[in-house]
């Protein structure tokens, strides 16, 4: 149950989740929010009874409560890490909160404050969110004045204060173009570490999540307290770490060098920087960030996302009625649910060099438009999906030509030109009118199912509020288009997995993970992955091999087990598939439909890291359990070791479907599920057990 409690002074708020408690004193006079705890459960009278955390230092050099407030705000004898900075209409920088007042209603706290001088109030939001672990806090800034602006630098959701440790270890992720989700566990320094976007979009490089524990968590064990963001422009996330041995993360929009400029009477609300604490290690943080996304943030969680056809690897921009048709028809034969023609079917687009933004099919490829690509795909029995890239344009294209103003730009400046594209300034409203018009025109049109929605290149010369404006654009159009289709789900993708966040997951259907479907490539980007978003997000296709992009030759079986334990999906050029490839494919793609509601809906145990010679992952739903086995590469004739299972009920028994073997819980937790894997290489397994009900 999650609950919030309030003092009858209001100096004392206890937040509680499902299993945790987040607790706070309220210095009113003072302007400062004071955690005092962030674990297990505690009742208010417990956490009324703690003392603020202690300043160390009472010399006149330090700040006595850095990383020890919710929302420090810069000035006075703040020396830390601020969550607001800015300067006042005055010329003055300096922020002087206090509390005018504070309120629970229902799920949520709201802490109001406001500056002494200046015209500035700060509403914080904290709301636990039901039956999960997780609480959403965001801020809301005002101009309460009549005149000037108030230039913020800073304007964060707000500071996590981590409670302290003897040590701090931090986990992210960095990666690039096809190499998303690198996962790095890293002690962290004694300063002000910085994660960060500078691109007006999510970006590969990193993402906006961390992980902060001691230094001994564990994947199943110890303490772990995350903190993510919901946005889908430029971002930061600080983790401080002070002398005195404390440790806050601050996260928002924007990067440093921008500014949010506030105008009399305008707010700015920003994203929702959300927390999350485990006493179970990094798995079963990553399994509480699942339960929240599914719960609470994916729009559709409760549909199974279908095994989907994607035509990009196998004709990339040679794409023709009859060819599409041609795949179509061999995926449907598969038991694809899904056929999505992706880039190349409009305008001028015969290369990545012309005709982004003229969103018209092209005559010589479908010459009675798409109508009828679509018909025919349905009559094969699968939904239609078609690839966009809405944010863009080629200068060589139609729309270039006729609204030149409308990209980003400095005007007297370069325009820094990537793909041969620029993009479209989604802050402006006759920009999103337009994006609106023709993306509800396509998709009335084909009656598509799903869209692709692409974006493949980060943003340059953006005016001050474009890094975020342009993402929350982007947001309004999205938000427009799926109310008036409900049936339309949407793919976000941005040249692989440049735009996976919360944010956007709110809005989108699936991600497409990573441009490299390389099978072992992928169990690494795939790790990285899931570290915070639920499997059912991660789109993985079945390509050809040896892959297109790192030429490596992998067994059919293992490019599918990889693919099964996201949304399957298949990529690959199908017409040159032999029989028994593409009967391989049939049976496979029948057992994914099999443990899908596991893999989809179910909990994600990483029993074995792909660093390790033999790799797995495990899935627990209800009385089903599925387990896939990877080994790259064979070494000294090992003898396999025995997988011990997570999750089960040591009571319990349990029957393997394909060989009928039965296992009791207990055997199956401690000393483990037998391993048995085809000899050689690229060697994977798939295991489906059930549970015996008697
Ligand atoms: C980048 C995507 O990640 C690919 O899957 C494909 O859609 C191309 N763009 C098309 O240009």
């Amino acid at each position: 149950m999650s609950s919030i409690e309030m003092s009858g002074d209001g100096a004392t708020v206890a937040v509680h989740t499902r299993s945790t408690t987040y607790a706070l004193h309220i210095d009113a006079a003072a302007g400062s929010l004071r955690p005092v705890h962030w674990g297990s459960r505690l009742d208010l009278a417990a956490a009324r009874a703690l003392p603020a955390r202690p300043s160390a230092h009472t010399d006149t050099f330090e700040a006595p409560w850095e990383a020890a407030e919710d929302y420090p705000a810069q000035g006075s004898r703040r020396f830390g890490a601020a969550a607001l900075g800015g300067w006042f209409p005055d010329g003055s920088a300096d922020c002087e909160l206090t509390v005018v007042d504070q309120r629970v209603d229902g799920d949520q706290l709201t802490v109001m404050l406001t500056d002494t001088r200046q015209p500035l109030a700060v509403d914080l939001h904290y709301r636990p969110v039901a039956g999960t672990d997780v609480i959403e806090r965001w801020a809301v800034l005002h101009h309460t004045g009549d005149a000037g602006i108030i230039d913020l630098h800073r304007y964060d959701a707000g500071a996590w204060c981590v409670p302290p440790r003897d040590d701090y270890r931090i986990s992210h992720v960095t990666g690039a173009w096809s190499a998303e989700g690198l996962v790095h566990r890293t002690a962290l320094p004694v300063a002000e570490t910085h994660f960060t976007s500078r691109r007006g979009v999510t970006g590969h490089h990193a993402n906006p999540w961390v992980m902060v524990d001691d230094g001994t968590a564990r994947e199943e064990h110890g303490e772990v307290w995350s903190m993510a963001l919901a946005h889908s422009g430029s971002w930061r996330i600080t983790a401080s770490r002070s002398h005195a041995g404390r440790c806050a993360v601050l996260g928002g929009a924007g990067h440093e060098g921008v500014r949010h400029r506030l105008g009399p009477g305008e707010a700015f609300t920003t994203p929702v920087f959300a927390g999350l604490y485990t006493g179970g290690g990094f798995g079963a943080a990553s399994r509480g960030w699942h339960a929240y996304q599914r719960g609470h943030v994916v729009p559709h969680a409760s549909e199974l996302r279908p095994v989907l056809y994607n035509s990009w690897e196998a004709t990339t921009f040679d794409v023709t009625q009859e060819g599409q048709l041609a795949l179509a028809r061999l995926a449907a034969d598969l038991g694809a649910e899904l056929f999505v023609v992706d880039d190349g079917w409009f305008g001028a687009r015969t290369s990545d060099r012309a005709g982004l933004g003229d969103w018209t099919p092209n005559p010589h490829r479908f010459r009675d438009g798409l109508g009828p690509v679509a018909e025919e795909i349905r009559g094969l029995g699968m939904g239609f999906g078609i690839w966009v890239e809405p944010e863009m344009t080629n200068p060589d294209s139609d729309l270039y030509r006729t609204h030149p103003d409308w990209v980003h730009h400095t005007p007297g400046h370069r325009r820094t030109e990537l793909r041969n594209q620029l993009v479209l300034d989604f802050g402006r409203a006759d920009v999103r009118e337009w994006a609106w018009q023709w993306l509800d025109g396509l998709v009335r049109d084909t009656g598509a199912a799903l869209l692709k929605w692409d974006f493949n290149r980060p943003i340059t010369e953006a005016a001050q509020d474009a890094w975020t404006g342009h993402a929350r654009g982007v947001y309004a159009v999205v938000d427009r288009l799926r109310a008036a289709h409900p049936q339309l789900r949407i793919e976000s993708c941005a040249g692989g997995g440049g735009r996976v966040d919360l944010g956007i997951m709110a809005r989108t259907d699936q991600f497409w993970t990573s441009d490299n479907t390389d099978a072992v490539d992928r169990l690494t980007i795939q790790h990285g992955h899931t570290q915070l978003y639920a499997p059912r997000s991660m789109v993985a296709w079945v390509t050809d091999s040896p892959n297109p992009l790192t030429e490596r030759v992998v067994p059919l079986p293992f490019r599918f087990h990889v693919a099964m334990t996201g949304t399957l999906g298949i990529g690959g050029d199908l017409t040159t598939w032999d029989t028994g490839e593409l009967a391989n494919a049939r049976r496979l793609v029948a057992q994914y439909k099999d443990i899908r509601p596991v893999v989809q809906h179910g909990e994600l145990y990483r029993l074995r890291d792909p660093r390790e010679t033999v790799s797995a992952v495990q899935y627990l739903h209800g009385d089903r359990v599925v387990v896939f086995i990877f080994q790259v590469g064979a070494q000294f004739a090992a003898p396999l070791r025995s997988l011990p299972l997570a999750g089960l009920d040591p009571t319990a028994t349990y029957r393997d479907d394909d060989t009928g073997d039965v296992y009791g819980g207990a055997t199956l937790a401690g000393p483990g599920l037998p391993v048995r894997l085809p000899g050689g290489d690229y060697a994977s397994a798939l295991v489906r057990l059930t549970r015996l009900r008697t």
